[in-house]
């Protein structure tokens, strides 16, 4: 990482192609807000990066410019969005099937929806199992899939005129695996796919094409996906920045809001219950109990990093935590997500909070999608490479260097991302350290 003064930002000139495995409710509601948003219909409600300001400086300053107007962003007008699905439906379809938008709504951005088809699918259901479709590439080993996605990357490239290129996975939740052998080196890696491997997942050969082909990948599911060392050795030596996993929307969210609240104020915690009805087709995917294992994961190990009870064992020693999913089609994409908490106060007297949220989890979702692809870009402009965790504030499961652990708390992620970008202007960082007291 360069020091202070060194930081070299290419600039945000021409097109920034979006690629997104998955065209199911969260890409659509991503690229329909965008085309709504690019035509004065809506507010990109939820985006740090057409929303927030930043303060530089000290507070007297009175320096707070927006972030857009502080890192050399690509702007929304310059974005252009492809991707691959197992099904044959556009854009369009895809997001009138999702319902997560209103049809008067969608009827005004039809246009550029229905003419974004779907590319033929890298896909195993060893990996999904709810789910199939006929849009897949069928014949071939792995790296031939691999160098199909490499070939439908440049062609995108070249028939949209893309300066630069975004990859991000808004695809099914596949079912947990673990790093094995065939990930721990590139050269296993590419052996394994020439061999048709059976522990390399379908997003892992996206992930691969992508940063052959040095496009920035960003992972928006719990799945292992580039969270491997062949994976993670390849993007430090292609300088291509890489981050994930599992956005943090919903239920996982108001749990990193709410436990680091509890613990600055060191109140105890015996139980954290949470359960959800979901009638998506991400609902129907976490039905199966592999790709539950994998989502179940990332939403369990927020608490245990956030309330440290090693440190803390007469607070949170013995919190019991469980997390249930259930898919409830009536729902749809408007998810029901209940809390209880058990808390314990002075001399040990109990309480309890309930939290009900009645979100829309793509509605959610889909301005992290936005600030991922346009940082994603901003980093690899300034030559950051590998694991990007200054973006843990959009994760449930932030992707951390070998033997560090992941931060997740959102307000320290909030003040990692905005020192971050301070650092890029070579800007001083904001510690909060106020010194006053000492003169
Ligand atoms: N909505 C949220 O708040 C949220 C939060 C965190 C994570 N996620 C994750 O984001 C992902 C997308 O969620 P969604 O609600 O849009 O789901 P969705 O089911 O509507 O869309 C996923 C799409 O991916 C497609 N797909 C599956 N395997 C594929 C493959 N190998 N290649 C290409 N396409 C493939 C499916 O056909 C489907 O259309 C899920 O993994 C979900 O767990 C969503």
């Amino acid at each position: 990482m360069p020091g202070k003064d060194n930081v070299k930002i290419a600039p945000a000139e021409g097109k920034l192609g979006v690629l997104i495995p998955g065209i199911g409710a969260v890409s659509t509601t991503f690229i329909a807000g965008i085309e709504a948003v690019k035509r004065g219909l809506g507010l990109p409600v939820g985006s740090l990066t057409q929303l927030s300001t930043i303060r530089l400086g000290k507070r007297t300053d009175g320096r707070s410019p927006m972030i857009k107007d502080f890192v050399p962003l690509a702007s929304i007008n310059d974005l252009v969005f492809g991707g691959w699905d197992i099904f044959e439906d556009t854009a369009y379809e895809s997001a009138v099937n999702a319902k997560v938008l209103e049809p008067t709504l969608l009827a005004q951005v039809k246009e550029p929806l229905a003419a974004i088809k779907p590319m033929a699918a890298v896909f195993d259901t060893e990996y999904i199992k709810r789910i199939n479709g006929p849009n897949v590439k069928k014949t071939g080993t792995k790296m031939d899939k691999a160098e199909a996605l490499m070939a439908d990357i440049e062609g995108f490239r070249k028939e949209h005129g893309c300066a630069r290129l975004v990859m991000i996975w808004c695809g099914s939740t596949e079912v947990f695996h673990k790093p094995a052998e065939v990930h721990s080196t590139l050269e296993k890696f590419e052996e394994g796919l020439r061999t048709n491997h059976p522990d390399i997942a379908p997003s892992q050969i996206y992930a691969y094409a992508a940063l052959r082909c040095g496009v920035p990948f960003a992972n928006g599911a719990p799945n292992l996906t580039a969270d491997v060392p062949a994976l993670l050795d390849m993007a430090r030596e292609r300088n291509v920045p890489i981050c994930g996993k599992d956005f943090k929307t919903g239920q996982t969210f108001m749990k990193t809001l709410i436990a680091p609240g509890l613990k600055a104020r060191m109140l105890g915690i015996n139980g954290w219950f949470s359960t959800n009805i979901l009638g998506n087709r991400d609902g129907e995917v976490l039905e199966d109990p592999g790709s539950f294992k994998t989502k179940e994961e990332t939403k369990l190990s927020v608490l245990d990093q956030i309330l440290q009870p090693k440190l803390y064992p007469e607070l949170y020693e013995n919190l019991y935590h469980a997390v249930r999913i259930n898919y409830y089609p009536p729902r749809g994409d408007s998810k029901e997500g209940w809390d209880n908490i058990d808390i314990f106060g002075w001399l040990g007297y109990p309480m309890q909070i309930k939290i009900d949220f009645l979100c829309r989890d793509s509605i959610l979702a889909a301005p992290l999608v936005l600030d991922l692809v346009l940082f994603m870009d901003l980093a690899q402009r300034c030559g950051m490479r590998g694991i990007q965790e200054w973006l843990s504030f959009y994760f449930k499961a932030p992707m951390t260097a070998p033997g560090l652990y992941p931060e997740h708390d959102i307000f320290i992620q909030l003040m990692k991302l905005k020192n971050t970008l301070r650092w890029m202007r070579n800007e001083d960082l904001i510690t909060h350290l106020g010194l006053e007291y000492y003169d």
